[in-house]
């Protein structure tokens, strides 16, 4: 089978992106990473990138806080194009994506949140889920579409919550799940929509 062509966008430590890179690696996934970019200029996503030998790029995010300007989000379409992305992989990436994005890449753009979404949305899902006395929680994978957190689920992970977790052990958790769930997704996906010759 075709290998699907991926791209990962990120802002910070990576460790999904290194799970996936891991996976692709092993063999366990029939995707193709073409390319990795960040809109922070250090982040450690990008020498993950580097590490596996994977192309990768600084997006100039411009003089907005939490999403892109649109003149970066057209350069972002650019560049995934160009790179023959088909699925556009969110791993910890902290800007709302809009319509340039949202149209170029229509259902084919996935974000992993940690917790059960519908359940918290938005920051510091962990912290959200054991203010409400939860026994449950998690991380799940969505298509994304313009409200944050929110688009079409496509699998979840439970996490049960302890009764003695702090923030830092239950987020720690979640993310051990995260590693597992966002490649098995992507696998899915591959199986679904194998890459098409355009
Ligand atoms: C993940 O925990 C994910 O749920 C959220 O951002 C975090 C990114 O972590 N969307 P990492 O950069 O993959 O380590």
């Amino acid at each position: 089978m075709k290998r699907l062509p991926i791209g990962i966008l990120g802002s910070g430590k990576g460790s999904n992106c290194r799970a996936i890179l891991e996976r692709i690696r092993s063999g366990d996934l029939a995707a193709e990473a073409r390319v990795v970019i960040s809109d922070v200029f250090d982040a450690p996503i990008l020498d993950i990138a580097r590490e596996f030998s994977i192309p990768n790029a600084y997006l100039a995010p411009g003089q907005f806080r939490t999403r892109l300007t649109p003149a970066a989000e057209g350069q972002l379409v650019e560049m995934l194009r160009e790179a023959g992305v088909q699925l556009v992989v969110l791993a910890g990436f902290m800007r709302v994506l809009h319509a340039p994005m949202l149209q170029a890449f229509p259902q084919r753009i996935i974000n992993i949140h940690p917790s059960l979404l519908p359940r918290f949305p938005g920051l510091e899902a962990w912290k959200q889920a054991l203010a409400a006395g939860e026994s449950v929680t998690g991380c799940t994978v969505h298509f994304i579409d313009e409200k944050i957190d929110h688009g079409q689920i496509i699998a979840r992970q439970e996490v049960a919550i302890l009764p003695n977790d702090t923030p830092e052990t239950l987020h720690a958790r979640i993310q051990i799940a995260e590693r597992e769930l966002y490649p098995a997704a992507i696998a899915k996906f591959c199986e679904k929509y194998p890459a098409s010759n355009v």
